[in-house]
């Protein structure tokens, strides 16, 4: 369906968990409570949610966490996602460390995407960020995966300092591969205010550098926010994801559904509407449709970061709540 500003809104983002296994600088580097179980949704509730999002119109489906794959079950989630009816995709977006494990069946189920949070190349580096002496797991993952045929995007967040001079060992990975390597503007969300974004216009001047003759694309690969760009002989493409600097809210395509059962209308805005109260107090698929429904209506025109951060900062909930 098209919310108040006529834009279609196909794709919704699950958050399943808000836990994970890694500790990422900018998105939880320390214990934090942990949602507790029972107020997050069961895989029932949540597919009953997807039934009723897709009467609505909503065929892309993505599967985030936290980091999806430590909850139980995620696998039989993606599958009977799958098998919606009328599930155009459904991807996932994980960090990649217990990836390997999950291969063969993500194959099977024929998933449409794999997306890994990979912002380091370097061991010490990744070691840094993450908290976590995991390159090598999720590496071997990554290369399996595409070796397998699953299509392979990796999310690389640029912190100054840390990681931008990685840029040219990134995209050489997507010239070997047909991995598509997408370099992501830092969002003041949550521990992510810490930090400051590199500005798109010179991460796509490093870019240039390493491959003079890059060329924008105009095919559609995925339902995001990216734009994708391409030099001769590579395999993959190179996309940027211009999350604060550049507004693409005039196209914007998504809900969002937290762990615990809130639908959030735009990462820039705390506004949302709770599904959980509705679906434990006896709603029927009809209800919960019309609630969507409503709130789809209810959708905000745009983001204001860097403009109006205030706003933002009323959010309490940080980014492994809110999946990205
Ligand atoms: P596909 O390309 O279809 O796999 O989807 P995607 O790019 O939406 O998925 P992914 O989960 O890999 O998200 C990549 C990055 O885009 C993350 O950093 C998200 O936070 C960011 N992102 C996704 N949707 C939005 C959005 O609506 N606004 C902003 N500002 N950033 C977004
Ligand atoms: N800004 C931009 N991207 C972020 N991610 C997590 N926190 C932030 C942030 N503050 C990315 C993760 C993951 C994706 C779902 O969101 O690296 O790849
Ligand atoms: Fe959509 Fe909000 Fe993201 Fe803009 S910031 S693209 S409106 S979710």
């Amino acid at each position: 369906m098209e919310d108040r500003y006529g834009r279609k809104i196909d794709y919704l983002r699950i958050s399943i968990t808000d836990r994970c296994n890694f500790r990422c600088k900018y998105c939880m580097p320390e214990e934090v409570d942990s949602i507790p179980h029972d107020q997050i949704l069961s895989y029932e509730e949540i597919l009953r949610i997807c039934k009723c999002a897709g009467l609505l119109g909503v065929c892309n489906f993505k599967v985030t966490g936290g980091e999806p794959f430590v909850r139980k079950g995620c696998m039989e989630l993606l599958s009977n996602l799958k098998k919606l009816p009328g599930a155009e995709t459904v991807t996932v977006t994980t960090n990649g460390m217990l990836l390997g494990e999950y291969l063969p069946e993500l194959k099977r189920i024929g998933i449409d995407g794999v997306n890994i949070s990979l912002d380091s190349l370097k061991e010490d580096v990744f070691r840094e960020i993450t908290g976590v002496p995991g390159l090598p797991a999720v590496r071997k993952a990554m290369m399996d995966a595409v070796a397998m045929g699953l299509r392979v995007k990796i999310n690389c967040v640029l912190m100054r300092g840390v990681n931008e001079t990685e840029i040219p060992e990134f995209v050489r990975l997507s010239r070997r591969y047909p991995i598509d390597v997408r370099f992501i503007e830092m969002m003041p969300i949550g521990y992510g205010r810490q930090y400051a974004a590199i500005p798109a216009e010179e991460v796509l001047s490093r870019i240039r550098e390493a491959v003079p003759d890059l060329r924008s694309i105009d095919e559609k690969r995925g339902n995001g926010p990216a734009v994708y760009y391409k030099g001769s002989g590579q395999q993959g493409c190179i996309g940027i994801i211009q999350a604060v600097s550049h507004k693409f809210c005039d196209s914007c395509n998504r809900l969002r559904l937290t762990s615990d059962g809130f639908l959030k209308l735009c990462l820039y805005y705390p506004d949302g509407v709770d599904l959980k109260g509705p679906l434990r107090s006896g709603a029927s698929d009809r209800d919960l449709t019309d609630v969507i429904d409503q709130a789809i209506l209810r959708k905000p025109k745009e983001h204001r970061f860097g403009e109006r951060q205030e706003i933002q900062e009323q959010d309490t909930r940080v980014m492994s709540g809110i999946g990205g």
